[in-house]
């Protein structure tokens, strides 16, 4: 699977595809990212991106011409979705990562400044995606999020798929609490069950704080689930 990203900012992803479970997925070639500079598509001798918003407003909008030019040289073919990363779009979950990873590329636009030209919106993208609730000074986080959380579902990048279908989210509920050495750690200690030898007995355990936590700390996904 690969993942284009479309950028102003390529310096702002540095080494972050560079350790642990993504760069060895990257070293396995289960995944590329290639990082693209917005600018390189512009087509004036300024090499300009952005741009004073028609009606005006203070604060500068990012072209159509650079970044339409941008994604029809990246795109394979019309199959690959274009998503992009801004506040106004459909907030990101786990399904929706599963959904993604099925693709065999994705490239995200990380939207800038004040804004992006609408006709983006409106004739280029398959859709928005937002990570939350809150407005990011760009979408290169929000892109950096995506990949690690679509990445996970793509088959042997973690070690056991059975974990990434365990986790959190998954089956709509919270995980359940995990403890190593020392036992006894300042006087707190390791639930005596999980000595017990009796797997049966530790499933039970960890199904019932599973459902504790969520009801303590995410009632909301309880009531998604009996919906
Ligand atoms: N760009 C700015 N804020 C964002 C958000 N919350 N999600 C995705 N992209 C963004």
């Amino acid at each position: 699977m690969r993942f284009d990203i479309i950028t102003i900012f390529p310096e702002m992803f540095g080494n972050v595809f560079s350790v642990g479970v993504l760069k060895k997925a990257l070293d396995r070639n289960l995944i590329e990212v290639k990082v693209h500079n917005l600018r390189d598509f512009a087509s004036d001798k300024h090499k300009q991106v952005d741009d004073r918003p028609f009606g005006g407003k203070p604060g500068m909008v990012l072209k159509p011409e650079p970044i339409f030019s941008a994604v029809e040289n990246i795109r394979e073919n019309e199959a690959t979705p274009v998503y992009l990363l801004s506040p106004q779009g459909r907030t990101f979950n786990s399904s929706f990562a599963e959904e993604l990873a099925s693709h065999r590329q994705i490239v995200f636009i990380c939207g800038r400044y004040e804004g992006v030209d609408e006709r983006v919106v409106e004739y280029l993208v398959t859709d928005e995606i937002s990570i939350g609730d809150y407005v990011l000074t760009g979408g290169e986080p929000a892109a950096v999020v995506l990949i690690d959380a679509v990445s996970r579902f793509i088959p042997e990048v973690v070690g056991k798929t059975e974990s990434v279908r365990s986790d959190s989210f998954i089956e709509s509920v919270l995980a359940f609490p995990q403890y190593t050495r020392p036992r006894d750690f300042r006087g707190k200690k390791v639930p005596d069950v999980l000595f017990s030898g009796d797997h049966k007995k530790i499933e039970d355990w960890r199904k019932k704080k599973s459902l504790e936590k969520t009801r303590l700390k995410r009632p909301d996904l309880l009531d998604q689930k009996t919906k």
